[in-house]
């Protein structure tokens, strides 16, 4: 029997923890599966997946900054891949390219099962309108918020993807609005920096009075990217989760798509934490 190929592509992938989160899953679902990391040349990623499916590759995660290009050279892309125009599973598949997202519904439960936060009739603030932030917004709005408010420094980018999900916001009896960084009206139950301005050095980039008493304060960044804005969320009283937790459950998402078996992440989350607290 072969064993079934899989990897990561991005640039740069050096540190990228998917390799280890995918092999626990296989070995704790009892699947037979190789899966690694391949750090592609800018200019090279379209030659580089049909490269892999030549090879025998059944499958991929794609992170930064090639996940607007794979939504662009798949066969098929799922609906919340093109609301979120950027997709970060590729599955290969009777000849076909099929391009999913799966980090939003990754911080979803990543905030619903792990830290144990229904969403539902809550008021969220998702800061930045990025393509991170694109990409987890109609997975959010899935999840049946009262609010949610999209704030950025630049605000027509807030603008335009509010104006993209607002057919969805109303499906859901969501009330969706875009911001300016400031001059809120109410604070938020939740807060999720979908910025990279902690990796930058900028600074949380709202004020400590958006945050309700004990608001959940979300980066999806984690280790030394999230700290600045982890520690801001802390001292202001807020409970801070790093993006670790979203890291693990999109994998877990692309497991399930591609094996048809879900993992047992919260396990593999803890496990991970511990493995990173260790130094490794
Ligand atoms: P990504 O794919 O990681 O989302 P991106 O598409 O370049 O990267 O988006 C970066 C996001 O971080 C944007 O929302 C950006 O705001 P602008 O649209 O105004 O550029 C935001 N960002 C980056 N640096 C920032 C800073 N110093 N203060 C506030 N927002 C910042």
């Amino acid at each position: 029997m072969t064993t079934d190929l899989y990897c990561v592509m991005g640039h740069p992938v050096a540190h990228s923890r998917s390799p280890w989160i995918h092999a626990r899953f296989a070995e704790l679902t009892g699947q037979q599966l190789h899966y690694d990391k391949r750090d592609i040349a800018p200019g090279d990623f379209a030659r580089s997946v049909h490269a892999f499916i030549e090879e025998g590759g059944r499958g991929c995660n794609i992170t930064v900054p090639f996940k607007f290009e794979a939504a662009k050279i798949a066969s098929r892309t799922s609906e919340r891949g093109l609301l979120g125009r950027a997709c970060n599973v590729l599955t290969f598949r009777d000849g076909q390219i099929l391009a999913d997202n799966t980090d939003g519904i990754g911080l979803v439960n990543d905030i619903e099962r792990n830290a144990g936060l229904s969403l539902k009739g809550l008021r969220l603030l998702l800061i930045g309108a990025g393509g991170a932030a694109a990409g987890v917004l109609g997975p959010l709005l899935q999840a049946g918020p009262a609010h949610i408010s999209v704030a950025n420094r630049t605000q027509h980018k807030a603008a335009e993807l509010v104006a993209r999900h607002l057919p969805l916001a109303a499906q859901h009896q969501t009330e969706l609005e875009a911001h300016t960084l400031h001059g809120f009206a109410a604070p938020f139950d939740v807060i999720i920096n979908a910025t990279a301005t902690s990796l930058s050095g900028a600074g949380v980039p709202v004020e400590a009075h958006v945050l309700k008493p004990r608001a959940l304060a979300c980066d999806m960044m984690y280790g030394p990217a999230s700290q600045g804005f982890l520690d801001w969320a802390r001292a202001h009283g807020a409970t801070p989760r790093d993006g670790l937790g979203m890291l693990v459950e999109q994998a877990a998402e692309a497991f399930l798509i591609w094996r048809g078996v879900r993992p047992p992440s919260a396990q593999v989350l803890a496990e991970l934490r511990a493995v990173i607290a260790g130094g490794h």
